[in-house]
């Protein structure tokens, strides 16, 4: 059977070996895009445009997100992470809360480094601790979890995270960035760490440096998708 997962982990590490031999070029090329926001003020100051599901109606929606901001795959140095531009467009649609994941370690700014660190924490099964906790878990039913993909994986700092709160009775929405625009498949296993949550498994996988290059296509992408879930455009 065809394995995306191993597809796309290979695919990445042929990937980096050739950003590296053409490196100079490819971050300068894209800096330029990195440096051009999508204008978050606008944004901030639209009014939601879908309704949640029926079954949600009325109710508190989080949209919890792990990024991490620097020098990264395909894109150069970034202010503003790839999977944050993608949950803060989430949390526009529909209205809801943002919570970030912050690392008290925080991974290295270099891509190179950070993949190292981020390959042995997985070896390690790490559980890095996190500086940010949400306090009002109790509030939310439906929780958007949004991370990258790590060597075919959820960064381990987010099984911190899902490992970190009781979530009996309380939805998970996944969705990520990486090197293509899919999920791995991993996120079916979330569960396994968020006791008591269920997973709503149809989640949105978006390239990541089509957040920094390409947000109007990324924002139909997500409106399409929210679509799908059952959320209700209004
Ligand atoms: C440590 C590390 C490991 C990565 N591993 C993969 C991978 O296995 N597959 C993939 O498609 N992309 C991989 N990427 C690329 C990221 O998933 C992608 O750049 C993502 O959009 C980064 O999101 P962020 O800016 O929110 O952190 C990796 C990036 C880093 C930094």
């Amino acid at each position: 059977m065809f394995n995306f997962k191993k597809c796309l982990v290979a695919a990445f590490t042929v990937a980096t070996s050739i950003l590296f031999s053409a490196c100079g070029q490819q971050v300068d090329q894209n800096q330029d895009a990195t440096s051009q926001p999508e204008a978050k003020t606008e944004a901030s100051v639209q009014a939601p445009s879908f309704n949640p599901p029926e079954a949600f109606a009325g109710k508190k929606i989080l949209v919890a997100y792990y990024s991490r901001p620097g020098d990264n795959y395909q894109v150069g140095v970034i202010e503003v992470g790839n999977t944050k531009i993608l949950a803060d467009m989430i949390a526009q649609e529909i209205g809801a809360d943002e919570f970030e994941i912050k690392t008290v370690k925080e991974y290295p700014f270099n891509y190179k480094e950070c993949t190292e660190v981020a390959k042995q924490e997985q070896a390690d099964n790490a559980r890095p601790e996190l500086s940010t906790k949400i306090e009002n878990l109790a509030d939310y039913d439906l929780i958007f979890l949004g991370y990258p993909i790590w060597w075919g994986d959820l960064p381990m700092c987010v099984y911190t995270f899902l490992e970190s709160y009781d979530w009996t009775g309380k939805t998970i929405v996944p969705f990520c960035t990486s090197a293509g625009n899919a999920m791995t498949g991993k996120e079916t296993s979330i569960p396994q760490f968020a006791k008591g949550a269920t997973i709503l498994a149809t989640g949105l996988g978006i390239q990541g440096a089509r957040c920094q290059a390409d947000q109007a296509s990324v924002r139909n992408d997500v409106k399409s998708w929210l679509s799908q879930i059952g959320f209700v455009a209004k």
